[in-house]
C-alpha cells in the first residue's frame, strides 16, 4: 500500500454474513472500503462502521450497478447474491438475474471503470454429488442445485474478462461458520449450535455421513485479503478452494463435536430421511502451496463463540432474518400482498 493513498476496495454484499466481517477485516488493515448492497437484511450489520471515515456505502442492486459506482476503486470483492440452495429455489428466474447476470454486471462494470482486481465468492458446492473422493480445483463439477449452477455460470462468464489489467480470481468457499454482524442460523455449525442451546437437541439430517468442508467467517476474510494482496501472476484467472484439509467433517461428526464442546446436555437424534446428495470432500493444497494460506480458527472456536453469544443474549435465535430462505420468502410474499391491496401504487 502506498503511503499517501489508501487502497480502495469495494465489497458487494458487504451487509451480509461474510461481508460485514470482511469490512471489519479490511478497515482494520487500513483500507478504504465501499460497501455496495441492496441491504435486504437491513443496515444493522454495518452500523458499527458508519462513523469510520474510511467506510462508505451505497444501497444498490448488483443488477443495476454502473461503471461510475466503481470509479477510483482498486479492487472489488463480489459477495452479493442469493446465498443458499433453498433461497435460490424460490424463484429460478430471479436467481439467474441476480446470481449470474448481476454478478457478471459487477465484474463488467468494474473492468470498465479501470478496477485492477476482482475476486468472486464461489462455492465448494459446485463439486456437488461426489462419492467422497478428495476433490481439487480441476475435479469434475457435478452441481445438484440451482445455486451451484449459478456459481459455475458466473465463474465461466467472468473468467473471459481476465486480462493483464483485470485480474480475476474465484474463491470456492467451504461452508462458513462463526459469529457475524448479520447472523445466519442456516449454516450447519451455526444452526446445530443454536438448537443445542435452545432445545438441548441436535437433529442429524441426510444420513449424517455426508462430507462438508468448513471454514470460519474470519478465515474467509483473511483468504480474500491474501488473494487481493498477492502477485497477480499467481491468481489471475485462477480458482482456489478456500478451507483446510483438516476441516472436512462428516455431518454426524459436527454434531458429536458440538455435544462434546458445550457445557450442557445435548441429545443427538438421527432423522430418517433421504440421503443428502451434496457430498464433497475437498482438498485445499493449492491455496496453501501457492499463497501459504492456512486457516486459523477451528470449529470448536466457532461453536464456543456462538454458544457464548446466545447465552449472553447478544444474538437472538428467533430473529427471522437469520434464516435466509424464510426471510426471502417473507419478503416475496409481502410484496405480493402489498401489490394486491395498493391503489395507484399507494397503500395509505
Ligand atoms: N455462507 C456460506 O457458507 C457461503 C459458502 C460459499 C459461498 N458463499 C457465497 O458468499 C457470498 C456471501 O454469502 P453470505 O453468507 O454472506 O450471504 P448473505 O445472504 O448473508 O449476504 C448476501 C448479501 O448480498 C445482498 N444481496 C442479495 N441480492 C442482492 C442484489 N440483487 N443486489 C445487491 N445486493 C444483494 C444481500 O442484501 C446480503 O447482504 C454469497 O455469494 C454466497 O453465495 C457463502
Amino acid at each position: 500500500m502506498t503511503e499517501n493513498r489508501r487502497n480502495k476496495i469495494a465489497i458487494t454484499g458487504g451487509g451480509g454474513y461474510i461481508g460485514s466481517i470482511m469490512i471489519e477485516s479490511f478497515l482494520s488493515k487500513g483500507y478504504e472500503v465501499k460497501c455496495i448492497d441492496r441491504f435486504y437484511f437491513g443496515l444493522q450489520s454495518i452500523r458499527k462502521f458508519l462513523d469510520d471515515e474510511n467506510f462508505h456505502f451505497i444501497r444498490k442492486d448488483i443488477r443495476y450497478v454502473k461503471t461510475e459506482d466503481f470509479r477510483g476503486i482498486d479492487s472489488v470483492i463480489d459477495l452479493a447474491g442469493i446465498s443458499n440452495d433453498p433461497a435460490c429455489d424460490l424463484d429460478e428466474d430471479l436467481t439467474d438475474k441476480i446470481n449470474r447476470q448481476g454478478t457478471v454486471n459487477v465484474a463488467t462494470s468494474a473492468k470498465a471503470a479501470g478496477v485492477n482486481r476482482y475476486a468472486m465468492a464461489s462455492s465448494c458446492s459446485i463439486y456437488g454429488a461426489s462419492d467422497g473422493k478428495p476433490l481439487c480445483e480441476s475435479s469434475e463439477l457435478k452441481p445438484v442445485s440451482l445455486y451451484a449452477k449459478s456459481k459455475i455460470a458466473s465463474e465461466r462468464e467472468i473468467r473471459t474478462l481476465s486480462s493483464n489489467d483485470f485480474c480475476v480470481t474465484f474463491l470456492r468457499l467451504s461452508t462458513v461458520f462463526g459469529l457475524s454482524h448479520r447472523m445466519r442460523f442456516d449454516l450447519i455449525i451455526n444452526i446445530m449450535t443454536m438448537y443445542a442451546f435452545t432445545k438441548g437437541k441436535i437433529m442429524i439430517l441426510g444420513g449424517g455421513k455426508q462430507w462438508r468442508p468448513l471454514i470460519h467467517v474470519k478465515d474467509v476474510a483473511r483468504a480474500f485479503g491474501k488473494v487481493i494482496e498477492s502477485n497477480t501472476d499467481l491468481v489471475n484467472g485462477e480458482a482456489f478452494n478456500i478451507g483446510s484439509n483438516e476441516q472436512n467433517y462428516q455431518v454426524e461428526q459436527v454434531a458429536k463435536t458440538i455435544k462434546r464442546v458445550l457445557p450442557i446436555n445435548v441429545d443427538l437424534e438421527m432423522v430418517p430421511d433421504d440421503n443428502d446428495k451434496r457430498n464433497y470432500n475437498v482438498k485445499f493444497n493449492k491455496i496453501k502451496e501457492i499463497m501459504g494460506y492456512e486457516t486459523k480458527y477451528d470449529i470448536e472456536y466457532g461453536i464456543r463463540e456462538i454458544y457464548e453469544s446466545l447465552v449472553s443474549g447478544e444474538i437472538d435465535p428467533s430473529d427471522a432474518k437469520t434464516v435466509t430462505v424464510k426471510y426471502y420468502k417473507y419478503l416475496i410474499d409481502s410484496e405480493k400482498i402489498l401489490d394486491e391491496i395498493k391503489i395507484d401504487g399507494q397503500l395509505f
